[in-house]
Order: structure tokens, then sequence, then C-alpha cells
């Protein structure tokens, strides 16, 4: 078992990955009166029994999510009335179990309840394990946009078991594996290296190489006025592929694969990548079975990044790598990025 710290002053907490994982979340649960689940359907489907059985303890209750249409705040008034309804009380807990749109609900619903009562992330997804289980952020969507309505409400604990991963789904793998390659891109050249080599990604040495790398990047920016807009790296073409194509067609970890290399082909052409990264990162997202080419016009994709409203004066904060491992912030001008995108 091995153990990580994210150290925030008082909103430090541990992340614990390994088999055992959870026998240390029973350790924690023991000491309180009362838990709260909030849980993914189909990670509770397939391993909510054997969960229970380690925890030993019935919860007070459980609420399940089923999917990114729960992110409303619909549901959460659903789930704050149930906590409501079976009393639970500030020195009680909430346990999220589930991927990112079940962590995201469950660290939102933590974050009001009460003004705020604790809650720990038991991650079922890749994606989850890797990145969003760590960092505090929490979101609802709405019609407006994803993810518009939320809060920074750092977990108490994470658990990470992937021996939970066994019953995801290959898109959903897929999925967080172009998370991680991500995640090598824009830290790790020494990752990057054994990636190419042909090392295993999807292993237990990656998912902790991974996490670890966004506990450092949350230490040092944990509200995203900095370093932590390094995480968004492929993001920024990606969500507009989303959106263009209808969430749900693609899917976050297709789109982001195709908004990494689109984004470096575009950097590499003006100088702003070291010749060779756009190959180098090609040839990792053939390996792991991941998209690379944007079937359509991309100056179609345009309209939907200046709607983007993280844009402030006009103004796109790109991600780009300076080379494999290495990425950094591009302030650049709307007007200047449409030119570009066009000659690519
Ligand atoms: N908070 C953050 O920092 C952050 C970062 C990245 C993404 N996100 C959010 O995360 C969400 C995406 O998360 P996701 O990719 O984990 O999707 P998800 O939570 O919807 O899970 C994907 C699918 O896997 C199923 N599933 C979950 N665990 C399973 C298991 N062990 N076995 C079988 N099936 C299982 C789910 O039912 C779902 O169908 C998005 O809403 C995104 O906005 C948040
Ligand atoms: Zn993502």
């Amino acid at each position: 078992m091995s153990i990580l710290k994210v150290s925030l002053q008082d909103k430090s907490y541990k992340i614990i990955i390994g088999n055992d994982s959870y026998l240390a979340l029973k350790k924690e649960l023991d000491k309180k009166n009362n838990y709260f689940i909030i849980a993914d359907h189909n990670a509770f489907i397939n391993h909510g029994k054997a969960f229970l059985k380690i925890m030993n303890k019935a919860p007070a209750d459980m609420m399940f999510i089923s999917g990114e249409k729960d992110k409303s705040l619909d549901k959460v008034e659903k789930i704050l009335k149930r906590m409501a309804d079976v009393n639970l009380t500030r020195s009680d807990v909430v346990v999220s179990f589930g991927g990112g749109v079940c962590g995201d609900i469950a660290g939102f619903c933590s974050s009001i309840y009460m003004r705020g009562i604790n809650y720990y992330q038991v991650p079922t997804t890749l994606l989850a394990q890797v990145d969003s289980s760590v960092g505090g952020k929490t979101a609802v969507n709405l019609a407006e946009g994803k993810n518009l309505v939320g809060s920074f409400f750092q977990p108490s604990g994470v658990y990470i078991n992937k021996l939970i991963l066994d019953t995801l789904k290959n898109r959903e793998i897929v999925c967080g594996k172009a998370e991680m390659i991500k995640t090598a891109c824009i830290k790790d050249e020494v990752f990057i290296q054994e990636l190419l080599e042909g090392k295993e990604l999807v292993s237990e040495k990656y998912i902790k190489q991974c996490i670890d790398i966004k506990r450092i990047v949350v230490q040092n920016d944990q509200f995203d006025f900095g370093e932590r807009m390094l995480l968004n790296f492929g993001h920024t073409i990606g969500h507009a592929i989303e959106a263009k194509k209808g969430y749900g067609k693609i899917s976050h970890g297709e789109a982001i694969a195709i908004g990494m290399a689109l984004i470096t082909k575009m950097s590499e052409k003006y100088g702003f990548s070291e010749k060779g990264t756009y190959n180098q990162l090609i040839k990792l997202l053939k390996m792991h079975e991941l998209p690379y080419e944007y079937t359509g016009n991309v100056l179609e994709l345009f309209k939907y990044i200046s709607n983007d409203k993280k844009n402030v004066n006009q103004l796109l904060h790109l991600i780009l790598l300076k080379k494999m491992g290495k990425a950094y912030i591009h302030k650049i001008k709307l007007i200047r990025f449409y030119d570009m995108l066009g000659t690519i």
C-alpha cells in the first residue's frame, strides 16, 4: 500500500493506493457515527456488496448516480434532502463511490450540506483514479454549460484500488488512458520515455505516478490561476470537438486525444514546440488505440472555442508542449489562434 499526502495546510489529506486501501477507509469510518454513500449505479452493482462487506457497517442511506445527466441541481436537491431526512450531521461523513461524475456531485453536495461536511473519494473509473478524485474541484452542469456551478472543496481522503477497474468498459479505460498520456505529456519526461518504450500504461505504478503529478500541481495552485491550467492540455480543442459532435457521440478521452494532437501539430508548425514532438505524441496515441485526426474542417470548432466562458478579453490560455513531458501556458488572442488553426 502506498500513501501520498496532499499538503494544503488545514485542508491536507492522504491518497491511499493499493489492494488494501479500502481497509484504510474502513478504519476512518469506524471513528464516525454515520456515513452516507453516493454511488455510481454500475460501480455499485458490480462492487457494492464487496465494498460494504469491507466497511462492515451499514451506511445511514445511499443515493445512486447514473451518468452525466445526473450532474444537475435537481439531483443535488434530491441528495441533500435525503441526507437531511436521515439526520446526517457535520460529524458524519459522505463517501463517493464512483467515477468523475459521482465524485463531482458528491463533492458538491458535501461542500454545501450544512455549510460543509467531510467526504471521502473512492474512485472507480480510471479517469477518476488518475485525475478527478484529487484536487477538490466539484461541479454540476447547467443547460448553459458544463461544470458551471461548483466549488473548491477538498476530500478528506482518497482510496484507490486498481482491481475495481476490472469491470470497466474498454471505452472508459481508453478515456482514462488519454488523461494519463496528457499527464505524462505536461510534466514527466521519464514517464514519456517509458511509455514510448512500450511499458503497460494501466498499472498501479502509472496510476500512482499520474495522481502524484496531479497532487503536486494542486498543491502549487489549488484554485486554478496558473500551473493547474496545464492539466487542460488538449482540452480547449477537445471540449470544442465534444460540443460540435454532441456529448456522448465521441468520448471525452477520444476528443482530448484529438485535441492534444491538433494543438501540438499547430504549435510545432509555428515553432512553439520542438521538432519531433508531434510524431512522438502520435506514436503514443496510436499505441493506446486513441484517435488523433479530426474528420471535418477544424475551423468549424472555432465558435465553440471562442464561446468558452473561461476566455477573458478575447484572450485564450493555450497549453502547449515545449517538448514531450514539458508543458507551458501560452496566452494568445482569439483572432490569432483562428488564423493559426486555419493552417493545420
Ligand atoms: N473534478 C475534477 O477535477 C474532474 C476532472 C476531470 C473530469 N471530471 C468530470 O468527470 C466526469 C467524467 O468522469 P468518468 O470518466 O469517470 O465518468 P463516469 O463517472 O460517468 O463513469 C463512466 C462510466 O463508467 C461506469 N462505471 C464507473 N465505475 C465502474 C466500475 N468500476 N465498473 C463498471 N462500470 C463503472 C459508470 O456507470 C459510467 O457509465 C465528467 O463529468 C467530468 O466533468 C472532473
Ligand atoms: Zn479531461
